[in-house]
């Protein structure tokens, strides 16, 4: 503890804000050559000169979709007196893999270098949350962060992930470990991109969806269950409907929340979430991260409704909007078991170091209503997880 009353007999107060703005558009087949969205998002800044750019695709995404190195060729080619391509389409490997082997950033970052890119160049991603992720790292590092451009290309990428300030790469059996505050230069939201997702996917990122409704707009939850049935099936107008307005919550936290780059120890839009980073990684990647993240907000609401502070209602109403969407809400890594605890729980202590200091932990107090606390108890935790079981068919 420092003497109440220090003050160092020298000091200078550096102080200086930074205001950081950026473009999240929405379209529908941006890259088809006489749309000229894409080439907008990368030359908003300075239209008149043309733009060195790296294109880096999701395997996942280039798979379903053959043509996509063609097409991304073909778009630049046509826009060449604003654009110009660097180096062939870099294909990165797709989903949580692109996260969890380093080995994946270094040759990123050295396919940056040779190909020169420097400050003004953009690097533009296609792809799911977990390349956006790993991409975006590696360019928020490359001269202290070259422009990312980001076409997300998962529900959750679009309403979430993709359209944030933050990447991250898995490292040390810890989700996130390393990453960095780097808002995008500009977000291309293309409905389109989400039309060879798999169901699985689509379904997985309506989970985040779920979870912004919970915590801040109880009108959007009663639009996600009047719609479920055809959100279940990714029906293409409801699921973008979903996305736009999940987006736009998101979109409001970040800049009206009062803390985008995460200083402080309240993290409302992580609702559910440090059990969900668990259990992905108990499940060894099993669980798709709004797969973990359905359980571990159902995990929370029952713990919230044991312990007086969520009515019943609300807890059913979640527990089954979640199975309608087709979402699951259990797993066995939730009774996994080390040293006689619950392995999920350590989740808890990892948040707390990623935290730093004091646990901060949101429960639900109704529908569109968060609540900051302190602690959890284990043993409630092993009482919600045990129900979870029994409802989730694990028992
Ligand atoms: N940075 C953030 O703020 C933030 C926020 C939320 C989640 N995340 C991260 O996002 C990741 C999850 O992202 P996700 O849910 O988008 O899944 P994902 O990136 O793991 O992708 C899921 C699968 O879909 C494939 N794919 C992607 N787009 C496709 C398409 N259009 N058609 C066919 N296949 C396609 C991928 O190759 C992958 O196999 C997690 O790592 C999570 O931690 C980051
Ligand atoms: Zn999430």
């Amino acid at each position: 503890m420092l003497p109440k009353d220090f003050r160092p007999t020298e000091l200078y107060e550096q102080r200086f804000s930074v205001s950081f703005d950026y473009p999240v558009v929405f379209g529908h087949g941006v890259l088809a050559t006489p749309d000229t969205t894409l080439a907008w998002a990368v030359a908003h800044r300075e239209p008149e000169r043309r733009h060195p750019v790296f294109v880096v695709l999701d395997g996942g995404l280039s798979a379903a979709r053959p043509t996509l190195v063609k097409e991304v060729e073909r778009y630049v080619k046509s826009h060449d007196r604003t654009l110009e391509l660097r180096a062939p389409p870099y294909v990165l490997v797709g989903g949580e893999a692109a996260k969890n082997d380093p080995e994946l950033v270094s040759s990123l970052l050295a396919a940056f270098v040779s190909a020169k890119l420097d400050r003004q160049a953009a690097v533009i991603v296609l792809g799911g949350g977990a390349v956006l992720d790993a991409a975006g790292y590696a360019a928020s590092m490359t001269h202290r962060g070259v422009r990312i451009v980001r076409l997300p290309s998962t529900v959750l990428a679009q309403c979430d992930g993709g359209i944030g300030v933050k990447t991250g790469v898995n490292a040390f059996s810890t989700k996130n470990l390393f990453g960095t505050f780097a808002p995008p230069h500009a977000v291309v939201n293309d409905l389109e991109l989400l039309g060879t997702l798999p169901l699985r996917d689509a379904r997985a990122g309506m989970a985040e969806a779920v979870k912004v409704a919970l915590i801040r707009d109880a009108d959007f939850f009663g639009w996600i269950e009047a719609n479920a049935d055809a959100l279940g099936r990714a029906e293409a107008e409801p699921l973008g409907a979903l996305v736009r307005r999940c987006a736009a919550l998101h979109l409001r936290h970040i800049a009206e929340g009062g803390d985008p780059f995460e200083m402080g120890s309240a993290r409302p839009l992580d609702y559910g979430h440090w059990a969900a980073h668990k259990l992905e990684i108990l499940s060894g990647h099993e669980l798709r991260h709004g797969e973990a993240v359905a359980i571990g907000m159902l995990l929370d609401a029952r713990y919230a409704e044991r312990t007086g502070l969520l009515p019943a209602p609300d807890l059913e109403r979640l527990a089954t909007l979640l199975v309608r969407l087709g979402l699951p809400i259990y797993h066995p890594a939730l009774a996994e078991k080390t040293g006689g605890r619950l392995a999920v729980i350590a989740g808890l202590e990892d948040f707390r170091e990623h935290l730093g200091g004091n646990l901060t932990v949101t429960l639900l107090e109704r529908i569109g209503r968060g609540r900051e606390v302190s602690t959890l108890d284990e043993s409630v935790v092993g009482n919600a997880a045990a129900w979870l079981s029994e409802r989730g068919g694990g028992a």
